[in-house]
């Protein structure tokens, strides 16, 4: 059988066992969804937001894309986002990245890898730049990779923060609050590094101050 075949299967017995559960769980989510959260994470298939968090369909708003990444100008992130925080009024988003991140790893180093990935990659290279003297001083690779993760995940909480999206909706709606976690492979646990409450200011350079 190809592989393909074993995931329509295995559908069919988790649709099966999930109305044996539960006979409305499908009529409840098929007329809405009211998610709390919106999560920001890394495309790795070894970090998928409802398993890690066990939570169930219609609870966390999801995108995902190479290192977890929250670029000013990615209309694609920018429109989950918009419609994230205004139409579903998500009360937290969450940025979550991963301990052992390739595309982080990848950034760390001065390989030409694809036209694509070079520029995708650049903004993860921009964050080093930012603290470049706290990772400098890092001498062990794994240790400097890891501390990398975390500041990544910190600046792309930023990056939200400098949208108009966001800070539109900290001033009408005191919310949502913004996250930073970090997610470890080797035990399956989650590191919060990171918070930004609603209202938090950042640089007045990014401040809106006529929205
Ligand atoms: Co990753």
């Amino acid at each position: 059988m190809q592989t393909y075949n074993q995931l329509l299967l295995s559908n069919k017995v988790w649709a099966k066992e999930k109305v044996y559960d539960d006979p409305e769980f499908f009529k409840r989510l098929a007329d809405v969804q009211h998610p709390e959260f919106l999560w920001i994470g890394c495309s790795d298939s070894r970090v998928p937001a409802n398993e890690i968090t066990d939570t169930q369909p219609g609870e966390i708003f999801v995108h995902r894309n190479v290192a977890n990444l929250v670029v000013n100008t990615d209309v694609n992130l920018l429109a989950v986002l918009d419609y994230a925080v205004n139409s579903l009024k998500v009360k937290h988003v969450i940025v979550c990245g991963h301990y052992g991140c390739g595309g982080v790893k990848a950034a760390l180093t001065n390989h030409d890898l694809s036209p694509m990935l070079n520029v995708w990659l650049r903004n993860i290279k921009d964050v080093y730049r930012i603290h470049r003297t706290e990772l400098d001083a890092i001498t062990d690779t794994e240790q400097k990779t890891d501390r990398m993760v975390e500041l990544n995940v910190q600046e792309q909480v930023f990056n939200l923060a400098k949208t108009a999206i966001i800070q539109r909706a900290w001033k009408h709606r005191q919310g949502p609050h913004l996250h930073g976690w970090v997610y470890g492979l080797k035990d399956g646990l989650i590191k919060p590094v990171f918070e930004m409450p609603a209202g938090t200011h950042i640089d007045e350079l990014y401040e809106y101050d006529d929205l």
